[in-house]
């Protein structure tokens, strides 16, 4: 073995481990890459249409821990437990949906797109005919 080939040095080898995991994550993402979720826990209880969460446009736009480490949101459909009060007081959606990162919280049919009788979970974005087509 050349020495240029041994194995990197303890804290490399993290660095090569943590390498590998990134190239891997966008695969490993893959079956939600266009999946839209789907929040009725209490839309449709409460006479609105279930929301659409385009997931995919947001990662575009956003890293991960903004959402999920900043904000928050658990790393499950419909687990967080969202009511519009909430929202409209800046948390969850409203965090940005606010009128000045995103538009704001009046435009209600553009979350509340699904069709009626979808439950909360992952959905391909031809199937929740939400907005989130890609
Ligand atoms: C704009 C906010 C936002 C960003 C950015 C974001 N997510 Fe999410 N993510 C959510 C929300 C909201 C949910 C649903 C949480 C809920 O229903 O309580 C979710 C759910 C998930 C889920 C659970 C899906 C399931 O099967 O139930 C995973 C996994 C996930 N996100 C991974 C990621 C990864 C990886 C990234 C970065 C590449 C990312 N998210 C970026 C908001 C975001
Ligand atoms: C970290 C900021 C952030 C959070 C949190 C966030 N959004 Fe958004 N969202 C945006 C931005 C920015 C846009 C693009 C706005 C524009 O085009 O003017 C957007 C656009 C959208 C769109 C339109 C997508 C399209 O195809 O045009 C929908 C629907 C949406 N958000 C729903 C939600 C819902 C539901 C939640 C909560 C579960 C949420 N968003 C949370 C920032 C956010
Ligand atoms: C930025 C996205 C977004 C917008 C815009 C939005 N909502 Fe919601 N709304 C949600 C989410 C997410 C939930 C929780 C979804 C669930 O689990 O059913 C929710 C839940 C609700 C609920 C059931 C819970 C509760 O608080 O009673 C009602 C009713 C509701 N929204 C009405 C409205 C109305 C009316 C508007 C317009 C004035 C509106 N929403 C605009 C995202 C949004």
């Amino acid at each position: 073995m050349k020495p240029s080939l041994r194995p990197p040095a303890r804290g490399k080898r993290w660095l090569a481990l943590l390498a590998v995991l990134l190239a891997l994550l966008p695969g490993a993402a893959v079956r939600a890459e266009y999946g839209d979720v789907v929040l009725n826990n209490w839309s449709q209880k409460n006479g609105m249409r279930p929301v659409i969460f385009p997931h995919w446009f947001h990662r575009e736009r956003f890293r991960c821990k903004v959402c999920h480490t900043e904000l928050g949101f658990k790393l499950q459909a419909g687990a967080d437990d969202m009511d519009m009060a909430d929202i409209i007081n800046g948390k969850f959606c409203g965090a940005c949906h606010n009128g000045k990162i995103a538009w704001s919280v009046e435009h209600c049919g553009l979350c509340h797109s699904g069709k009626p009788g979808l439950s909360t979970g992952i959905m391909s974005g031809g199937t929740s005919q939400g907005p989130g087509i890609f």
